[in-house]
């Protein structure tokens, strides 16, 4: 049989992405000495055409919950290829959009009882800062200082950190930001009246991985509902039982208005996101026959979406990952508060479920902070690329920092990890850290990379 596809060497086909994509990622990459050329990956393992193996404990920020390419996800979609139905008609009911919501809204249980379905996060964002307003009939839109919906032009209206909005502006109006965590600051804002819907992920995950007290989330939800706004959780990182339960939502008590679901949401091979919301919520956006295709997309309830979302979830739930999330999320952070916690610029561990972070901070004994400070002053994201680095090329794994906070590395896993997995990690990111507190070497290359970054 012909394949309709010819694949290009990789030289060949990183030439092509260079020239027509985005070079300045590929010499990024490049820098970085990050440019692998993966052939195939399972689980929690990426295989490279030169014969590496590399763990993957980053999940394409928390897209492969189930692990890279599970077969049984595969196999759906594959059965929903060769059943050649309707897979995207706009003139019909598409049954498997149903079924799928029926599941979702018995898993996130509360208020939810409605699903409309997008592709990306960012347009789960978009979404629901429609349907708030249309709700409320307010415009305000209150969200966390550090926090990352995504870099549509709704989405980035909420967004944490200015460097993502720079020259793109003007954004949305009525978009205000308060501190994550603090119920006094959101008190005052709310008793304006003037919000619409207040957005929060319910563990920040760009933000470094915050994790709010216990009672945040719970306090923040009463006083929405005392000041008529509607409370939206973010749960596009969080979700499909990365934090161990279904939602973070349930881990907080709370009981949202919206939730925005995605990433993990289709297994890692489709595109798929999701808007839970309340039946008012529905209502008030679909509120006559006229208006029953007000808010749509055209991708949205597509069947290979759908099948391979379904098979998601009967992956997480036949393999128990969301138990498996809490106890080796449990494990890991406790293995790295061993390894790490002597060390002086290591400021704190922490997460739910298995997305943790490892905070760094500025060293405080001189030897270190003058290669430190010089460092920082080349480039401010400089000192955790370089960790991110030593991970991949001496230790063969992939990590990443923060998108909104550099000195915060994400570690979060395929679900499917193992503890033998995890404990490779931990003895990597020690030796690491171990480097950057004894070793010479670990500085001089890290001021030459930030130099050449400068330069290229
Ligand atoms: C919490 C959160 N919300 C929304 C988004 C946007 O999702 P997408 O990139 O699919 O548009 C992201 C992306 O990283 C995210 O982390």
């Amino acid at each position: 049989m012909t394949s309709f596809v010819t694949l290009t060497p990789q030289a060949k086909s990183t030439n092509d992405y260079s020239d027509h994509v985005n070079p300045q990622w590929v010499r990024l990459l490049n820098l970085l000495q990050m440019n692998a050329s993966y052939e195939r990956c399972a689980g929690s393992e990426l295989f490279t055409a030169d014969g590496r193996t590399i763990l993957d404990f980053l999940s394409g920020y928390c897209v492969h919950n189930t692990g890279h390419n599970h077969p049984a996800i595969i196999q759906a979609i594959k059965d929903e290829l060769d059943r050649r139905g309707p897979a995207m008609l706009q003139s019909h009911v598409p049954d498997l959009a149903g079924v799928l919501a029926r599941r979702l809204c018995s898993l996130a249980g509360g208020k939810i009882e409605k699903v409309f379905f997008a592709c990306s996060g960012s347009e789960g964002v978009e979404t629901a800062i429609k349907f708030a307003r249309k709700t409320t009939g307010r415009t305000g839109l209150l969200y966390a200082d550090g926090a990352f919906h995504g870099l549509t032009c709704g989405a980035l209206s909420l967004m944490g950190d200015a460097f993502w909005r720079d020259k793109f502006g003007p954004m949305l109006p009525d978009a205000d930001s308060v501190p994550f965590g603090n119920l006094e600051a959101l008190r005052a804002r709310l008793a304006t009246g003037r919000y619409a819907g207040l957005f929060l992920e319910p563990v920040q995950a760009e933000a470094g991985i915050v994790v709010p007290d216990s009672n945040y989330l719970a306090g923040a939800e009463e006083l929405c509902r005392r000041h008529g706004t509607l409370f939206v959780l973010d749960e596009v990182q969080t979700g499909m039982y990365r934090t161990g339960t279904f939602l973070a939502a349930h881990q907080f008590g709370v009981s949202p208005d919206m939730v925005v679901m995605a990433k993990a949401l289709s297994g890692g091979l489709v595109p798929s996101s999701a808007v839970l919301m309340s039946e008012a919520v529905y209502r008030s956006v679909y509120d006559s026959l006229k208006r029953s295709i007000l808010h749509t997309s055209t991708f949205s309830e597509n069947a290979l979406s759908m099948r391979a979302s379904l098979a998601t979830l009967d992956v997480l739930e036949s393999e128990d990952l969301g138990s498996r999330a809490k106890e080796l999320g449990e494990y890991l952070r406790e293995r790295l508060r061993q390894t790490l916690s002597r060390y002086g610029m290591i400021s704190g561990i922490r997460g739910l479920g298995l997305l943790s972070g490892i905070a760094f901070q500025a060293p405080s004994e001189l030897r270190l902070r003058v290669p430190f400070e010089a460092f920082r002053h080349i480039h401010q994201g400089m000192f955790g690329q370089v960790v991110v680095m030593r991970m991949f090329r001496d230790w063969d794994i992939l990590t990443q920092m923060c998108g909104n906070n550099f000195m915060v590395l994400k570690v979060a896993p395929p679900l499917v990890v193992t503890r033998e997995q995890i404990d490779h990690f931990v003895q990597a990111i020690g030796n690491v850290v171990d480097m950057m507190h004894t070793s010479a070497s670990f500085w001089t290359e890290a001021l030459g990379l930030a130099r050449r970054a400068v330069n290229v």
